[in-house]
């Protein structure tokens, strides 16, 4: 059975253990972490405190997803009632009473993980005087400054780059939800797992009248693309004077948008669509849901979701 759930504390090593078998298919990680093989010991340590720093209830600025399959037997489209997103997941803690968000079940292996940065509840709470929670900032001070696997100019441009992509995202308005990492082990590529972990992210922004922001790397970038993000530009990190170079591609999931795309795809019954899309809630009707439709707004891949849009009534 494949289940999509909230990750909780316990759950860091079998992330970080996803983790360190997705990210360096990504260039971006090599570029940052070009002596990881040497300094084994030090990006493990590392990562793994990034990742308890996300996993921190304290930390709410951060949602941490992952997909586990639980019998061990993997499954392709379908996925347990109980996996899908209680709504709205973004305003209730991790553990916070909700029976679908347990880790650590006998059997369970995760297989894939995202981070969101929903700050922006917080920003909209205490308005612009609000400091977002910096994990970065946090490894710094507790011996990032110092590890032997990254190249710290690199490192340097990378986070200069992040700031540099704003630019990109300021017409969507001051409040979005972020999609700051996202992974899937090798092995279990192609199944739609993190489709339907970015599913999660797309369905908040609907609720919440958000837009969706990711800065994507060359992989990532195809799957956004399939799942109808739009692309706004290049990022480019690059240390001043070095010919070496990454570049990534600022893009927007903006229901929104989607909702005007599928108005003008297909008469009255993709208007049904828009107009629940626009009313953020995110349902279909359910004489509208052919799979072109969905397929249309970037759906057809998220069994959770379409899950959802089963269980909801206009
Ligand atoms: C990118 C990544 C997260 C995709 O994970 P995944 O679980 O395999 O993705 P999905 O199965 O949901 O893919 C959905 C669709 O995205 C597109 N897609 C995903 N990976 C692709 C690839 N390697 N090449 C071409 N298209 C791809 C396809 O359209 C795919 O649908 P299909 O399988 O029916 O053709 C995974 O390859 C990964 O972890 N890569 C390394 C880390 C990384 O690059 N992370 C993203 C950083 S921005």
């Amino acid at each position: 059975m494949v289940r999509v759930r909230l990750a909780a504390p316990a759950d860091v090593e079998d992330i970080v253990r996803v983790v360190m078998a997705a990210m360096p298919y990504d260039p971006q990680w090599d570029y940052r972490f070009p002596r990881r093989g040497k300094f084994a010991e030090d990006h493990y340590r590392y990562t793994k405190m990034l990742y308890e720093h996300f996993l921190d209830a304290a930390n709410d600025d951060w949602r941490v997803l992952v997909v586990e399959l639980t019998s061990g037997e993997e499954e392709g489209p379908t996925v347990a009632h109980q996996g899908a997103p209680p709504v709205p997941w973004c305003m209730s803690s991790v553990g916070d009473g909700n029976d679908d968000v347990q880790s650590g079940a006998q059997g369970s292996k995760i297989v894939a993980f995202s981070v969101w940065d929903v700050s922006y509840i917080k920003k909209r709470i205490h308005g612009s005087s609000y400091q977002p929670q910096n994990p970065s900032l946090y490894i710094a001070r507790h011996g990032g400054d110092t590890r032997r696997d990254a190249n710290p100019a690199r490192v340097k441009a990378s986070k200069d780059s992040a700031a540099d992509s704003k630019r990109h995202f300021t017409k969507y308005g001051r409040y979005a939800i972020r999609l700051q990492i996202l992974g899937t082990h090798p092995a279990h590529w192609r199944h739609g797992y993190a489709s339907a972990l970015c599913h999660w992210g797309m369905k908040i922004a609907a609720e919440e009248g958000l837009v969706v922001q990711v800065v994507a790397g060359k992989m990532g970038h195809k799957l956004y693309t399939h799942l109808n993000f739009k692309t706004l530009g290049e990022v480019v990190k690059q240390v001043p004077g070095e010919e070496m170079k990454v570049i990534s591609h600022a893009m927007v999931f903006d229901p929104k948008e989607q909702a005007r795309s599928v108005a003008s795809y297909e008469g009255n019954k993709a208007i049904s669509v828009a107009f629940c899309v626009q009313d953020t809630n995110y349902g279909i009707h359910e004489h509208c849901q052919r799979k072109d439709v969905l397929k249309h707004i970037g759906i057809v891949h998220s069994p959770m979701l379409q899950f959802d849009l089963r269980g909801l009534r206009i």
